[in-house]
């Protein structure tokens, strides 16, 4: 599959009809659809992930700090939450997307297909995944330096600006917080959407930064765990868009 044709699939926002036509050939879950979108994009995440894990089985913390030894469908957001949320925001101005704990770069990739002009930044700490990533962003014509291999939790490390941020409980609450802390610095001047998935992220949003949902209000995106907020726009906004 290349990402050529998916393109013409989701260019008129036909995303539905290519889910039912995914679940007519059996592949019921999101998670199975994207086990299949990875095989057929060219990613070989199985032999990447096993070949991790055998490095170093007894590192608990970094094995969890890294998502390592998990079915690694939950170590990524299914393409088509990645796609769901992502065109809810398709009515705003988005010059750059930026992931921060990229895995793959699953959320790189459909941003090259529902918004081929827009630029992309996808952190990640472990060198192999960023190396795969790198590999298949080649193959289906992406920038491969969108990628980047970067620890963002050390001090050095400054978030670039963006237009969205998208995280999915990367790391621990201590390494969460560092990130939460840098973005909701003077939050009310700069104009961001981001976009939270997962338990921990949004647990740790709602009980130590009220500032990013206080002003515009949060959504909760249909059928997923992500969470958008925002520094600029009302989040009631968000209801109104087809
Ligand atoms: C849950 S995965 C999410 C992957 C991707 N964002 C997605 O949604 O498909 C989180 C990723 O963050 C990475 N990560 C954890 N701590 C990190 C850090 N300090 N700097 C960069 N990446 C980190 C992990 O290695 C893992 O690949």
């Amino acid at each position: 599959m290349s990402l050529k044709k998916n393109y013409v699939l989701l260019e008129d926002c036909r995303w539905q009809d290519f889910a039912k036509s995914s679940e007519n050939e059996g592949l019921k879950t999101s998670r199975e659809k994207s086990m299949k979108w990875d095989e057929d994009l060219g990613f070989n995440i199985l032999k990447v992930e096993e070949d991790l894990y055998s490095q170093d089985p007894h590192d608990e913390d970094y094995h969890s700090r890294a998502w390592m030894g998990l079915p690694f469908q939950t170590l990524q957001t299914p393409y088509s939450e990645i796609i769901t949320t992502l065109n809810l925001l398709k009515d705003f101005r988005v010059k750059r997307v930026i992931d921060l704990g990229a895995g793959y770069g699953r959320v790189g990739l459909m941003v090259k297909l529902l918004r081929p002009n827009c630029d992309f930044i996808g952190y990640e700490m472990v060198g192999e995944r960023v190396k795969e990533g790198k590999r298949v962003y080649q193959l289906q014509g992406l920038n491969p330096q969108w990628l980047k291999c970067e620890n963002i939790v050390e001090e050095s490390f400054d978030i670039p600006e963006s237009d969205i941020y998208f995280l999915y409980d990367f790391s621990d609450p201590q390494d969460l917080k560092v990130v939460l802390d840098q973005l909701t610095e003077n939050f009310f001047q700069k104009e961001f959407f981001l976009i939270a998935k997962g338990k921990a992220v949004n647990s740790l949003i709602q009980m130590k930064y009220p500032v990013l949902y206080a002003a515009h209000g949060r959504h909760w995106v249909e059928d997923t765990d992500c969470v958008i907020y925002s520094s600029f726009i009302d989040m009631e906004e968000l209801k109104k868009v087809k």
